[in-house]
C-alpha cells in the first residue's frame, strides 16, 4: 500500500484529480470505478477543470459507480445517479450510456446484482477504483462484518452510517436503510485502487486501514491484500498514523 500525506486537503483532491485526469489521458478507453460522498466533490470539480485545460478526452471512458442507495425513484436528488449526473458527468461531457450505476428503483436487486457484476466483467474489469472511507472504515456500502470476499449485492446500512447521511435528506427517517454495493471482492478485483481521505473525523478510520489488523470490522483493510493501492490523505487525516 503507498501512502501519500500531503498538508492541506486541497493538495490531496488535486492530487487524486491528477492521477485520474492522467490516467484518461494515457488511456482514453479507461475503465474507471468512481466514488461519491463530500469527499468526492472537490475532486470531481477539479477533475473537470484539469480534463479542459489540457483538452483530454472523455468520450471513450466507460465508469461504473461502486454503489447506489436502494428504494428511492432514480431521478430523486440524493440517489448517487443524480450527484454523478451533476456534478461529473453533464459537466466534463461523459456520454451517459458510458456511465453504470446500480438501480436505485431495481425491482429485483439480487438479479440487478449479479447483472452489475456481468457488466463489469463484460467492460473487461476496472482499470483504476476511486474510492473514500466512511467514518466506521466502510468503503462502497460495505459496512463493518462484510465478507472480504462478497461481490455486488444488497447491504443494510448501519445507524452511523444513516446518521452521516442524511444530511442529503429530509432527517434520518428519510434516509434509505439499504444499498446496492460492490463487493469487497469486486473492489479487490480492480487492477488500481486510490483511496482518498481528509479531515480528522476519518483519523481512527484510517489508521485502522493502514495498521490494523486486516479484518472485516474494518472493509478498508482489506486494501492491505491489493498488490497496488494508493491511499491519499490530508494531515488530518494522516494524525492517528
Ligand atoms: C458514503 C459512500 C462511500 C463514501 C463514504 C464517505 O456513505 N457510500 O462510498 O466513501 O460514505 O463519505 P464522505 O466522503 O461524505 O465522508
Amino acid at each position: 500500500m503507498k501512502v501519500l500525506i500531503h498538508n492541506s486537503a486541497e493538495l490531496a483532491q488535486q492530487a487524486v484529480a491528477d492521477i485520474l485526469s492522467n490516467r484518461i489521458a494515457a488511456s482514453p478507453a479507461s475503465v474507471l470505478g468512481l466514488a461519491t460522498g463530500g469527499t468526492m466533490e472537490a475532486v470531481y470539480d477539479r477533475l473537470i477543470l484539469a480534463l479542459s485545460e489540457s483538452g483530454v478526452p472523455v468520450e471513450e471512458v466507460k465508469t461504473f459507480n461502486l454503489d447506489e442507495y436502494w428504494g428511492l425513484a432514480p431521478d430523486h436528488p440524493a440517489t448517487y445517479r443524480s450527484y454523478m449526473n451533476s456534478r461529473l458527468f453533464g459537466r466534463a461531457g461523459f456520454p451517459v450510456g458510458r456511465t453504470f450505476l446500480p438501480a436505485s428503483d431495481a425491482a429485483d436487486p439480487v438479479a440487478e446484482s449479479a447483472a452489475y457484476e456481468a457488466k463489469i466483467r463484460d467492460a473487461g474489469g476496472i482499470d483504476l477504483q476511486l474510492l473514500g472511507i466512511g467514518q466506521n472504515g466502510h468503503i462502497g456500502f460495505n459496512e463493518p462484518t462484510s465478507s472480504l470476499a462478497s461481490r455486488t449485492r444488497l447491504k443494510t446500512l448501519t445507524e452511523s452510517t444513516r446518521m452521516a447521511n442524511q444530511q442529503y435528506f429530509d432527517g434520518q427517517e428519510a434516509t434509505p436503510k439499504y444499498a446496492i454495493t460492490m463487493g469487497i471482492g469486486t473492489i479487490l478485483d480492480a487492477r488500481d485502487c486510490l483511496l482518498l481521505a481528509t479531515g480528522s473525523n476519518k483519523a481512527d478510520a484510517v489508521r485502522k486501514m493502514i495498521e490494523g489488523p486486516l479484518g472485516a470490522h474494518c472493509p478498508a483493510s482489506a486494501l492491505q491484500l491489493h498488490p497496488k493501492a494508493t491511499v491519499v490523505l490530508d494531515a488530518a487525516a494522516a494524525t492517528d498514523l
